[in-house]
Parts: C-alpha cells; sequence; structure tokens
C-alpha cells in the first residue's frame, strides 16, 4: 500500500550526503536500485536522479514493523526514510561517490510499490533499444540517460546566460506558421477554422527573425524546436532544437567572433573541454579538394591528393577517360596498410560503389618495394614511381584511387576516409576538433527540378565580389555562408542575409520563381524590407547534435527525452496514429481509400 509523504520533507538528494554529513539525521527519498537481506541486516542502494545511497535497516533502529517493511522492498519501489549518516561499516566503495558512509535507518516509507521492469534499471543497458523507447520513462531512470539529459540542460543554461550577457533577446516564434523554405518536407496542420487551410509547423525561426531584426530588435535568440519530415537517421530527428541567433548590423566576422566565445564558455562550463580560439576557417572549396566534404573531421589526416596530371598520359583506360571527360583522379593513403586483405578491400570497394564509384582502383606498395595493384600493368615503371611520389606513399601503404566526374570522386574519397578512420580506430571521442566551412556555394543544381535551388536559403548573401555574376554564372557565386563542423558533424550553420529588394528580386529570379510566386510565399518578408531592414547575419546550432558529442553518444536519440524512431513513430506513445471521425469531419478532411490505416501501401 502506498504510505504518504505527510510530515516527511527531503533533506537531501542521495549523493548530497558525504562523510561531512557524519551524525546528522536526514530525510532521502528515491527508488530502490537494488536490496540484500543478510538476515538481520538488509541493505538497500537508494537512487535518485544525483546517484546511489546505500541504506542499513536493523530491527534494532527501526522497529519490527519498519524492519518488515524494508523485508519487503524490492527494486523500483519508492521510499522514504529517515536516518543518520554514518561511516561506512563495511569496506568503502570506491566506485561509488558515497561509497564511504550510508544512512542508518530509524523509519521507512513505502511511497509506491512497483511491477518487475521489463529490463533492468543500470548503466550502459544491454536491452533493445526499442523495448527501452517502448518504456521510455524507465530507461531515463538509467543513470547515462540522466547524464545526458543534465548535461543538457547546462548547456541550454550556459547558452541562455552568455546570450543574454552579450545583449540577445530571448523571444519565442510562432509553431503554428507558413511554410519556411529550409528544404525539407513541412509538417502540415490542418485548420478547423479555415476548412481545407493548413498551417506548417516551422522547419526553423528563419523568416520570423529576420522580421525581428526589421523590427529593431538587435540581437535575437531562442532554443527552438524545429520540425523537419525528412529521412531519418542517427543525426537527424523529425523534431530536434535549434540554438537560434540572428545579429543587426554585422558581417561574417562578427558572426563568427560571438559564436567562437560561446563555444568556448559552453565547453569548458559543461565539460571541462579548452577550445582554442580563433577556430579555424577553411574555405568550402578547400575543404571539398582536401577533405572531399563539406564537414571535414579533421582529426585524423589521409587527405585527398588530385593526381590527374600524374596520370594524365598513362595508358589506363579508367584514369584517362575520367580526365577527358572532365573529371579528375585523386587518391588517398591508408599508411602502413599495404598488407590489408583482398576481402577488406574487396569491402572498401563495394562501400564506395554506394556513394557512385563504378570501382576502386588500389595500389599496395610492398615492403620490398614491389607492387600489389589493380591496374599497374597498365603503367610504366616511372609512371608507377611518380604516381607513388605524387601521393606521399611508401613501402607499407595501401593507395587508394577513385576516377571519376569531381562530384563523384569527392563523395567516394571522403566517405572512404571516414570508413577508414572508423576501421582503424583513428577517431577518438575525446578530442574535440572544430572548423568553420565559409565561401558556400550559394546555389546547386537540381536534377530532379532542373532549376537552381538555394544551397542554404534564399535569403542569404552572395559574396560582394561574385555579385555580378549572379546572371551571368550562377554556379560559380560563392555565398556569406558558414557552417561550424564538430569532429565531421555539422552542429550549425548560418549566412549574411540579402537585405536590398533587388538583390533579393534577382535571388528569386535564379531561383526561377516569378515575382507573384515569390511575393505570395515571402510577401510578408518582402513587404517588411521595404520598411528600412538593417544589414543582418545569423546562425542557428543543432543543440542535440552539439549534446551528442558532447556526450560522446552516437545518436542524438540518446540526448532527448522522448525521441523517435527511424520511421518517424514514438514507440511509447504510438504516436502518429488513427483520430476519430469527429475530428476528421471538424477539419473537413476525409483519408483516401488506398490510405487508410492498416493498409499496406
Ligand atoms: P540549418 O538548416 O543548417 O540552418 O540548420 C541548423 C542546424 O540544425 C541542425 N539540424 C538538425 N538536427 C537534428 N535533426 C534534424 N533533422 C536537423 N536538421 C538540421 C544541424 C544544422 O547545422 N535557419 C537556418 C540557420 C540560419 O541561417 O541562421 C537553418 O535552419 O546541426
Ligand atoms: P576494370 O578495367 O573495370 O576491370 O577496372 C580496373 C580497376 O580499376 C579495378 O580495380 C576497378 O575497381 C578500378 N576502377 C574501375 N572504375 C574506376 C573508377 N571510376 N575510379 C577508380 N577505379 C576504378
Amino acid at each position: 500500500m502506498a504510505e504518504s509523504m505527510k510530515g516527511l520533507r527531503r533533506s537531501h538528494r542521495c549523493t548530497e550526503l558525504s562523510n561531512r554529513n557524519i551524525g546528522e539525521t536526514v530525510t532521502v527519498m528515491g527508488w530502490v536500485q537494488k536490496s540484500r537481506n543478510k538476515g538481520g541486516i538488509i541493505f538497500v542502494d537508494l537512487r535518485d536522479r544525483s546517484g546511489i545511497l546505500q541504506i542499513i535497516f536493523e530491527e534494532s533502529d527501526v522497529g519490527s514493523e519498519g524492519f518488515e517493511k524494508a523485508e519487503h522492498l524490492r527494486s523500483e519501489y519508492v521510499i522514504a526514510v529517515v536516518g543518520k549518516v554514518e561511516a561506512r561499516s563495511g569496506a568503502v566503495n570506491e566506485g561509488l561517490e558515497t561509497g564511504d558512509i550510508e544512512v542508518r535507518a530509524s523509519s521507512i516509507r513505502i511511497l509506491s510499490e512497483a511491477d518487475t521492469p521489463p529490463f533492468p534499471i543500470e548503466e550502459e543497458s544491454k536491452t533493445k533499444e526499442e523495448l527501452r523507447l517502448k518504456y521510455r520513462y524507465l530507461d531515463l531512470r538509467r543513470p547515462d540517460l540522466q547524464r545526458n539529459l543534465i548535461l543538457r540542460s547546462k548547456v541550454a543554461n550556459i547558452t541562455r546566460q552568455f546570450l543574454s550577457d552579450e545583449g540577445f533577446l530571448e523571444v519565442e516564434t510562432p509553431m503554428l506558421t507558413k511554410s519556411t523554405p529550409e528544404g525539407a518536407r513541412d509538417y502540415l496542420v490542418p485548420s478547423r477554422v479555415h476548412p481545407g487551410n493548413f498551417y506548417a509547423l516551422p522547419q526553423s525561426p528563419q523568416l520570423f527573425k529576420q522580421l525581428l531584426m526589421c523590427a529593431g530588435y538587435d540581437r535575437y535568440f531562442q532554443l527552438a524546436k524545429c520540425f523537419r519530415d525528412e529521412d531519418l537517421r542517427a543525426d537527424r530527428q523529425p523534431e530536434f532544437t535549434q540554438i537560434d541567433m540572428e545579429l543587426s548590423f554585422v558581417d561574417v566576422d562578427d558572426v563568427i567572433d560571438v559564436n567562437e566565445r560561446l563555444l568556448r564558455k559552453m565547453f569548458k562550463e559543461s565539460i571541462n573541454i579548452d577550445i582554442e580560439l580563433p577556430i579555424q576557417r577553411m574555405t568550402y572549396a578547400e575543404a571539398m579538394d582536401r577533405f572531399g566534404s563539406d564537414k571535414p573531421d579533421i582529426r585524423f589526416g589521409m587527405e585527398l591528393v588530385n593526381v590527374s596530371e600524374t596520370v594524365r598520359n598513362c595508358d589506363f583506360g579508367v584514369f584517362t577517360s575520367a580526365l577527358e571527360n572532365g573529371g579528375s583522379v585523386r587518391g588517398i593513403n591508408a599508411e602502413g596498410q599495404a598488407d590489408m586483405p583482398r576481402k577488406k578491400i574487396d569491402a572498401l570497394v563495394d562501400y564506395a560503389k554506394d556513394f557512385g564509384a563504378k570501382g576502386l582502383a588500389y595500389l599496395a606498395v610492398n615492403q620490398d618495394g614491389s607492387y600489389k595493384s589493380s591496374f599497374a600493368k597498365f603503367m610504366t615503371e616511372e609512371e608507377l614511381k611518380n604516381l607513388v611520389n605524387a601521393m606521399g606513399g611508401k613501402a607499407g601503404d595501401l593507395l587508394l584511387f577513385a576516377a571519376d566526374k569531381d562530384e563523384t570522386v569527392f563523395a567516394v574519397l571522403g566517405n572512404l576516409r571516414l570508413e577508414l578512420a572508423r576501421n582503424l580506430e583513428l577517431l577518438n571521442k575525446d578530442e574535440y576538433k572544430f572548423i568553420w566551412i565559409t565561401e558556400f556555394p550559394l546555389l546547386e543544381y537540381s536534377e530532379e527540378d532542373k532549376r537552381y535551388v538555394a544551397k542554404h536559403h534564399p535569403f542569404t548573401m552572395p559574396m560582394d565580389e561574385d555579385l555580378h555574376m549572379l546572371d551571368t554564372n550562377p554556379a560559380k557565386v560563392r555565398a556569406k555562408a558558414y557552417d561550424i563542423v564538430l569532429n565531421g558533424t555539422e552542429v550549425g550553420g548560418g549566412s549574411v542575409r540579402i537585405y536590398q529588394s533587388d538583390v533579393q528580386e534577382k535571388m528569386f529570379e535564379v531561383l526561377g520563381f516569378t515575382k507573384e510566386a515569390a511575393y505570395e510565399r515571402f510577401g510578408f518578408l518582402l513587404n517588411a524590407f521595404k520598411y528600412g531592414v538593417p544589414p543582418h547575419a545569423g546562425l542557428a546550432y543543432g543543440l542535440d547534435r552539439l549534446i551528442m558529442l558532447m556526450a560522446k553518444e552516437d545518436s542524438i536519440r540518446d540526448v532527448i527525452a522522448f525521441p523517435k524512431v527511424k520511421d518517424a513513430s514514438c514507440l511509447m506513445t504510438e504516436a502518429p496514429n488513427v483520430v476519430d471521425d469527429k475530428q476528421l469531419n471538424e477539419l473537413g478532411i476525409q483519408i483516401q481509400n488506398n490510405q487508410v490505416p492498416g493498409t499496406i501501401h
């Protein structure tokens, strides 16, 4: 039976007690982690969100009724204990924060009994994630998840404190709004009052924060929920949180400066990591050229080398035909891997094919200077030597080459580099390597839509020196856009915004919007720009991704209290779900026959 808390008040969390409290009478409350009955003496590990504390029950202290209750305890019962802090009677438990003390109970109340949980509540659970997510409220009792959420709260606090001190105002923007153009699919919410009309949940507060700049708020921030209906991955959720900000009267360097100081404070005060400032900056073009990626992991080398000129005149058709078609031949050097078994090399070739490679040419430099290669027979000794030299290769190295159009070569080698680093265990989670990537292309060509689309979003400012090419050579125009990358993950991104209506109109033109279409979608922003708009710029971090890396987790699900799984459903609440016909009728919505829930299509 559940007893009341009447007359009791918790004095400490479990690990707030230490040997300084010896002799004090305290009241603690929490969950039974474990209980051991040694005949005459019962030891209970009491758990709350701070950690574990040992309670010791003896009939001479708690009386026969109290002792009976203690005998009755099982895992996850919720209890309140009044008792005296003592030095540990048995051996000190070095693994426990409170390992040198215990509380000798003088009274106990059972506040709540508990069924046997479907899995043990323990650190580094071996239980399948699906089961843990179904019972997320139990999973969240585990110390690792609790630490992650405590870290998340701490980082949010530091961020609020820092940005407030820097003159940023926290302003909330609407969740029920009009579609914002971040490139993903929108989540739609039907309107009852306006049948047939829909709100969109925001993909980001982008347009609203720009309007706040128009309204003179100068510096804005928000820890904002964002919604994107896109394919989920380990670092993507359909709803996620941004640390979103916007600043007036600034350019790229100002945004970078304030954010570097924010990151330094955040990492120092939450996980005691020193970030050296300034953070390295690299242009998009250089990042692609050296790492085959716009989010390079710079914790290790293995950079791409362009060997196009070295192999231009050889007889290996795979290389020369790629060059004739305007592509390139590039390679990476897996140092010391010459002895990699054929099977593993084949696995790398298959991996490369996932990123569009037609094949992967390899050359291993044996210890005796001879070669083991898929293409050596097409090259002279001299050509091979030059190629090995160009790659900085030496005896014992394995050189891997891709020949194709640049885009494919970058995708293949950029990903292969990461795969090798994972296989060779070169990635150290204790290391935090930041890099800014700047000067992104403004546009990218969408084969699907047969037109240019904005790489960041349509409000991003072209670089001053490239502005004149917006009509003539749009693919070449670089943007005042920047990403902040940590250990190969894009943790944030932003840009300087267009604030001149003629540039904005031209941008829409290049994107294939008629003036009418542009006004229909973004009229409220374009109109606002007519009434005096300050130059402005901003940035948003993915908070979940930041915390994932800080907590050294592999998935953002481990730093979100109630995450969704791959098919965007919540295993605990079973959302999304069907709704009553009455609700649908009110909204004027009819489910198409082939979309009836439960039908397989
Ligand atoms: P962007 O679209 O680059 O920029 O988003 C900013 C950051 O949000 C994180 N992020 C995600 N995290 C988890 N799940 C997702 N589905 C997801 N999508 C994005 C990433 C990303 O770097 N309005 C602009 C910002 C600006 O220009 O100021 C924006 O939203 O870490
Ligand atoms: P093939 O002549 O198709 O047998 O290819 C000879 C070698 O070149 C094999 O090791 C292939 O995997 C490799 N190869 C094929 N296409 C490419 C390419 N586009 N880039 C790099 N290597 C390739």
